[in-house]
């Protein structure tokens, strides 16, 4: 996740050129050598190297097992549990889950063709778990992207998985595509099963300390920037539960995440964990 508080514009400003670059225009050469040259390999320790580890701040390990963690304190991760990880980015967390819960059965995917490249190369020899990727386009992740997410059909079928996780990817989708995904992610889970989505639901008066101050609307989404509204968007907690009474479902936890400079939580963005009814 990217701060943006207390930066200049100018800062702000390199930093989405930099993001283009990296995402869009770089991509196929990363790509190309994430698949076919061992530069991209990694340290051996389990890790991407930094250059192209846009998930974790360097802190792809541990924060891979507290990850497993967090799930595990709300859902059991048994041997034989169906995960379906959207927006599964370069593997945080099913380097941790084969690390921790080999016998999981794991899919997981991305609009970001490098990051799958290196989870399949990684997790080769891990029959279990399966990485797609899809061009869908993300102004921040997939900028040249030609599938739009508002429509996009998840490749899987209804009712196929127990357990679906969404791990700071609705922090990036503006409205019509979160009501997709959302929709997509309850589709593709059976009755019973749960969704652990994490997001940012700002309260009315955002703390001097938080991270972010999602000041602008676009429709239900809170954004950070107007210039590059995906990088961080919130949501109220009512968009929320209008969006599980829609789709059958309910809210079953809710943890609150330490963005907002609340110290002492053991998650960074808040977590809603919806549950399946019918
Ligand atoms: C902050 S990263 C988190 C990655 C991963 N979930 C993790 O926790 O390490 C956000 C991820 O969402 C993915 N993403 C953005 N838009 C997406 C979309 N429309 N469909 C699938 N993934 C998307 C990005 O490519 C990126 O990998």
């Amino acid at each position: 996740m990217h701060f943006t508080r207390g930066k200049s514009a100018f800062h702000r400003n390199a930093a989405m050129i930099l993001r283009f670059g990296k995402y869009g225009l770089a991509a196929p050469v990363l790509n190309a050598l994430v698949r076919h040259t061992p530069l991209l390999d990694g340290d051996g320790q389990g890790a991407p190297p930094r250059a192209i580890n846009y998930s974790a701040d360097g802190q792809f390990i541990i924060q891979g097992d507290l990850l497993v963690g967090d799930i595990s304190r709300r859902t059991p991760l048994d041997p034989g549990l169906r995960i379906l990880d959207i927006g599964c980015g370069i593997g945080r967390l099913a380097t941790a889950l084969h690390r921790h819960r080999p016998g999981v059965i794991y899919t997981g995917f991305d609009v970001v063709r490098y990051g799958i490249e290196w989870c399949r190369k990684r997790l080769r020899d891990a029959p279990d778990f399966r990485f797609d990727h899809v061009d869908v386009r993300n102004r921040f992740y997939n900028p040249l992207g030609r599938i739009n997410a508002e429509s996009f059909h998840f490749p899987y079928d209804d009712n196929s998985f127990d357990l679906a996780v969404a791990i700071s990817v609705f922090t990036h989708l503006l409205e019509d595509d979160t009501r997709r995904y959302f929709a997509e992610g309850i589709r593709t889970l059976r009755p019973g099963g749960r969704a652990y989505f994490t997001t940012f639901l700002p309260p009315d008066t955002i703390p001097q300390a938080a991270h972010f101050e999602f000041r602008h609307r676009i429709g239900a989404a809170m954004v950070e920037r107007l210039e590059e509204p995906e990088m961080a968007v919130g949501y109220p907690l009512e968009f929320w539960e209008g969006l599980a009474a829609e789709h059958g479902a309910r809210i079953a936890f809710l943890d609150r995440g330490s963005w907002t400079g609340q110290a002492g939580l053991p998650d960074y963005q808040d977590v809603l964990i919806f549950e399946k009814l019918r």
